[in-house]
């Protein structure tokens, strides 16, 4: 496959430091990504280690300063080939499905033709939560691709689904995305 620009929008889960094995795999797969990553994601993992591990600038900040005179959010949803929420919480779920944009990586993906592809990670409860399967609904019905998480041991001490899913079933989809025709 040729190479794509994938973004790795990373969230504020416990599963965040998952998303480290999967940049580097999808690097040594050739591809070029780009982290964005929301400001609670920052409590789990650094913006120097998704730096250093994508080989590119990772980005938190919507006022920051760009490079070049462009607006980052839309710059950035305009190069993407898909956009990859890894891990997504119950938080970023109900805010897409709220169309609510109140931060980089909500922005970038409203601004945004190209597939999304969202990897959750939560509590059993919150991920049973109707709230929670509502807004899964609702995205599943504008085309968002999910993959669901599994049961396993969660962080809170419990067993349950939730759990992240394996990364060869993430890059599994992500590959199976890339290979299809864009729309539009
Ligand atoms: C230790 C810890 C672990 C957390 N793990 C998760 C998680 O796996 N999934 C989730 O939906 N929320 C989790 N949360 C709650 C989120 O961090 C919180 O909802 C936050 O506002 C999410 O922000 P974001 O979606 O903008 O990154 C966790 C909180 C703490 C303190």
């Amino acid at each position: 496959m040729k190479a794509k620009n994938i973004i790795i929008g990373i969230t504020g889960s416990i599963a965040a430091y998952k998303a480290c094995d999967l940049i580097s795999q999808l690097k040594r797969n050739g591809h070029s990504v780009t982290v964005v990553m929301t400001r609670e994601a920052e409590e789990f993992i650094t913006l120097l280690t998704l730096e250093t591990l994508s080989g590119n600038r990772a980005y938190r900040d919507m006022f920051q300063l760009p490079d070049k005179r462009e607006v980052i959010h839309v710059s950035l949803a305009r190069k993407a080939d898909i956009i990859v929420v890894c891990p997504a919480t119950a938080n970023i779920i109900g805010k897409l499905a709220g169309g609510i944009c109140d931060d980089l990586l909500t922005c970038t993906i409203i601004s945004s033709a190209s597939p999304v592809l969202i990897v959750p990670a939560m509590n059993d409860n919150m991920y049973r939560h109707e709230t929670t399967r509502k807004n899964i609904r609702e995205l599943r019905k504008i085309g968002y691709k999910f993959v669901e998480p599994i049961h396993g041991n969660l962080a809170c001490g419990s067993v349950g689904i939730g759990h992240i899913a394996g990364l060869k079933e993430i890059a599994v989809k992500i590959n199976k995305i890339l290979a299809q025709p864009r729309r539009g």
